[in-house]
């Protein structure tokens, strides 16, 4: 037997047991079927964190992210309402979310945006600008920018309430996330899109100095600069043109969820964030407080996120390919889940744990066959 791989399991809040539950059961599978063993450890993390441990981020779950070899992540976060019960720094964003990010600096974090041709109809797009499906790799910088600069609050000199936040990049930090970029345009279709708004913001010329800079490494690239604006219409009306993407933070953080949208769901969106040494895996979209607790959650978010992990921290390709395999044939199986009911014509719709049941089998039939 291997050496099992420590992965840290931060389930989240709200919808984020009911996925993650689903999601945990692929390593269950994995190890029954492969030589494989992984070691999950639970921890307290997010808004419940905060109620049951007066931190969003405890110490103690600070310590178990650093001895694991990857960290898989549920979405934190109450509604608008219910999050006033915290104090502003201890809400799962900034007391949670954002700290992780940091502690690991998890620059490169990447959002496929990828709907199969027999999904297609999952996309309020029409079929003729969805084609053969969607296959876009967004990647967004994800520890620099507004999020990350420095910010003040006060009360100006005419009595005025202010606030100064900071958009800040240094060429470093950019130049590592653009040659990411452009390794993965190389790995895949040989095309990229800098995004940008170099006509307003200084912080987006030197990101485009920058990017220049390394696409003199990558001759065989093809570049195309685009407005940030401009691609949010593009997104929805040729999402084709696009192979991977690369922006700032801020950028990536709409985009990203707008690219949820032109799938149908953001539960179709999972994602990975790297860094130097450590990556972690979360769903690209919120706790979704509206369904929590009503076995309604689509869970594909959370699996491909398990799928991405596989792949990107512990070299399983195989593995991870039959855990996306698994989950489109469900899909293409004429089964859906209830965010995706009613874009589908003749659909059953299944809960978040007979979706999972649905994958497992599918993923213990390909492990056994292969
Ligand atoms: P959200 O992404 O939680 O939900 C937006 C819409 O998408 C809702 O209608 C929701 O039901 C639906 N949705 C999202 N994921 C789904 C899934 N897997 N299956 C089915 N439907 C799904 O966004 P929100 O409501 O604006 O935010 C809720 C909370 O989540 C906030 O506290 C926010 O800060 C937090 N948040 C956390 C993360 C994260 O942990 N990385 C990301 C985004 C938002
Ligand atoms: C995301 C989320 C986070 C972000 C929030 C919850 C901090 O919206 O991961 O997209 O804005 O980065
Ligand atoms: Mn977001």
């Amino acid at each position: 037997m291997t050496n099992a791989h420590k992965i840290a399991i931060l389930e989240g809040d709200a919808i984020g047991p009911e996925i993650m539950r689903q999601a945990l059961r692929v390593f269950s599978t994995l190890e029954q079927h492969r030589d494989v063993a992984f070691e999950l450890i639970h921890a307290p993390f997010g808004a419940q964190a905060y109620f049951d441990h007066g931190q969003a981020f405890p110490e103690t779950t600070k310590a178990i992210c650093d001895e694991a070899d990857a960290i898989l992540k549920g979405p934190v976060g109450l509604s608008f309402e219910e999050s006033k019960k915290i104090p502003v720094e201890e809400q799962a964003e900034r007391g949670a979310i954002l700290p992780l990010r940091a502690r690991f600096e998890t620059f490169a974090n990447f959002r496929p945006i990828y709907l199969s041709k027999d999904m297609a109809h999952f996309s309020p797009l029409k079929p003729e600008i969805i084609r053969d499906g969607i296959d876009i790799l967004l990647i967004r910088e994800l520890v620099g920018g507004l999020y990350f600069g420095e910010k003040d609050r006060g009360v100006n000199a005419d009595g005025l309430r202010y606030v100064h936040e900071t958009l800040a990049y240094d060429e470093r930090q950019i130049e590592r996330v653009v040659r990411v970029a452009f390794e993965q345009a190389r790995a895949r279709r040989g095309k990229l899109h800098n995004i940008h708004k170099s006509n307003v913001l200084m912080s987006s010329v030197l990101w485009n100095e920058v990017f220049e800079e390394v696409q003199a490494d990558y001759p065989d690239i093809e570049v195309h600069h685009q407005l940030v604006d401009a691609a949010a219409t593009a997104l929805c009306l040729n999402p084709a043109q696009f192979d991977v993407m690369v922006m700032e933070n801020m950028f990536g953080d709409i985009l990203s969820d707008q690219g949820g949208g032109i799938l149908g769901s953001l539960g179709l969106m999972p994602s990975a964030c790297l860094g130097p040494e450590k990556a972690y895996y979360e769903p690209s979209h919120g706790s979704a407080p509206d369904i929590a607790g009503k076995n309604m959650a689509n869970p594909y978010s959370m699996i491909g996120s398990v799928a991405m992990m596989l792949d990107m921290s512990f070299n399983m390709k195989d593995e991870a390919s039959f855990v996306w395999d698994a989950m489109t044939e469900v899909f293409e199986s004429g089964v859906t889940t209830a965010d995706l009911k009613g874009v589908g014509d003749s659909a059953k719709t299944v809960g978040t744990d007979a979706f999972g049941d649905l994958v497992i089998e599918a993923l213990e039939r390909k492990l056994a066959a292969d």
